[in-house]
């Protein structure tokens, strides 16, 4: 049995969850139920972004408009967000300005952190909202802020153990990289990496032996580094893996934005999904729907290698009789509705004579089982089950359709063939399950 800690979601406070996020979090919910289902013991962190220059920005922001942090809204939040970070970038009185909060916000200024507190709040009711929508949860919600206490001592350690060096004002790790490892900038300000570092520390005392890092490709500089230092400094001799993945762009192949041109909210991804399955079925109850909309997010998602980018098309990926979550879930509806339907007594045992092609191609289907659970568990790779998922529900479907299940003249082939169905409810309720997607009874 392993302990292991999976870091994934990690939003950051003043931004709304965003299409960015949607494969951290599918990803790492999906290898948090995997592992659960396998014995290892799982924790999940979603590692907030709450701390430094984003936060002082916006603080800034807030005093130089005279904003009352106070009574903040969440949409005013994340207007001043894009606002406060260009202004930072093009502006050097406002970037100022913002530095000096920021050495306020780590000197724990008491009307600084105040406000941060309050953006805080506002932040994470709305982030937690929405993941709540989503069909996540998570063990811990810890994140930056949590461990940025830990940093000067961390450093001065470090110092003394020789393993970070002063280079014109900034540290660097005395390791022989090209480029240098910056673990502090030249301003004395800490960065990504300074407080991935200090997170390490904080989680040692719950003895992790394997750390999950569900972060997009485009960092993996970023964990090289991070992960050449934790072995460097002697912080820890866990498993480090960074679970790297691509980018989902719109249908297209653009990258996901607002009209306006900002980053597009994942919440408004999954609303227009959710219109879409209401507009196909207007019978089907909310819950239904809801369900549908997330099914269709998550299981366009993991059925596509998490390395590779993606196009999100929506009516592709909710076709009925394509590979989705929507033809994954009908077949599941259609099982449970026919064991429903019969009156038959079930029994345990096949009539083995009398099984036919379409019957042993789906015994034999179910017998992998194992097999594709290995894979997606050894390389951290989701996309295995949920192909497998597919694979069952197609020869479901096909056994299904080549006959009246419930008027067979045969009444042995028939009881055959609802045990085969009671077999598929329940490897694909626990194939649903454990790629994150909640089983529908309707549809
Ligand atoms: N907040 C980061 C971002 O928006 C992701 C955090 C990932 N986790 C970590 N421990 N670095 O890019």
């Amino acid at each position: 049995q392993k302990n292991i800690i999976l870091d994934y979601g990690g939003p950051n406070i003043g931004k709304p969850l965003h299409v960015g996020h949607l494969r951290s979090l599918n990803i790492g919910r999906s290898l948090y139920n995997i592992n659960k289902l396998v014995g290892n013991k799982v924790t999940s962190d979603i590692h907030l972004g709450d701390w430094g220059m984003p936060i002082a920005q916006i603080i800034s922001y807030m005093n130089i408009h005279k904003i009352d942090s106070e009574n903040i809204t969440i949409d005013e939040l994340e207007k001043i967000y894009p606002l406060s970070s260009s202004l930072y970038n093009d502006d050097d009185e406002f970037k100022e300005s913002a530095l000096q909060i920021n050495k306020k916000l780590n000197k724990r200024d008491k009307e600084v952190i105040q406000q941060w507190s309050v953006i805080r709040k506002v932040s994470l009711k709305s982030i937690s909202q929405a993941l709540e929508i989503l069909g996540h949860k998570f063990d811990l919600i810890l994140g930056e802020s949590d461990v940025n206490y830990l940093i000067p001592e961390m450093l001065e350690s470090l110092l003394k153990k020789k393993r970070i060096t002063e280079d014109s004002g900034a540290y660097i790790a005395c390791l022989n990289t090209d480029p240098k490892i910056l673990i502090t900038k030249s301003d004395g300000s800490y960065l990504y990496l300074t407080t991935d570092l200090a997170t390490v520390i904080n989680r040692k005392d719950k003895n992790f032996d394997t750390v999950l890092y569900i972060v997009d490709k485009r960092q993996s500089f970023h964990f090289k580094q991070l992960f050449q230092c934790i072995d460097y400094f002697e912080f820890d001799d866990a498993v480090f893996q960074h679970i790297a993945f691509g980018t989902v762009n719109d249908y297209l192949g653009n990258p996901f934005k607002t009209r306006e041109g900002g980053t597009k909210k994942l919440i408004d991804l999954f609303d227009e999904t959710k219109e879409y399955v209401k507009d196909v079925n207007k019978k089907l109850s909310d819950s239904t729907v809801n369900k549908l909309a997330n099914t269709i997010l998550t299981f366009s998602d993991l059925i596509t290698n998490r390395k590779t980018d993606y196009k999100f098309d929506l009516e592709k990926f909710s076709n009925i009789s394509g590979k989705t979550g929507i033809y994954v879930q009908y077949a599941l509806v259609r099982a449970k509705k026919l064991l429903h339907k019969s009156k038959l007594k079930q029994t345990k045992e096949f009539y083995t004579t009398k099984l036919d092609e379409k019957d042993l191609n789906l015994i034999y289907s179910l017998m992998k089982f194992e097999i594709y659970l290995g894979r997606a568990l050894n390389n951290s790779e989701p996309h295995h089950l949920a192909d497998y998922l597919y694979e069952l529900s197609n020869l479901y479907n096909s056994m299904y359709q080549s006959d009246n299940i419930l008027e067979n003249n045969d009444q042995e082939i028939t009881i055959n063939k609802l045990l085969i169905t009671s077999y598929f409810i329940d490897y694909s309720t626990l194939l649903m399950e454990s790629l994150g997607i909640f089983p529908v009874d309707e549809m």
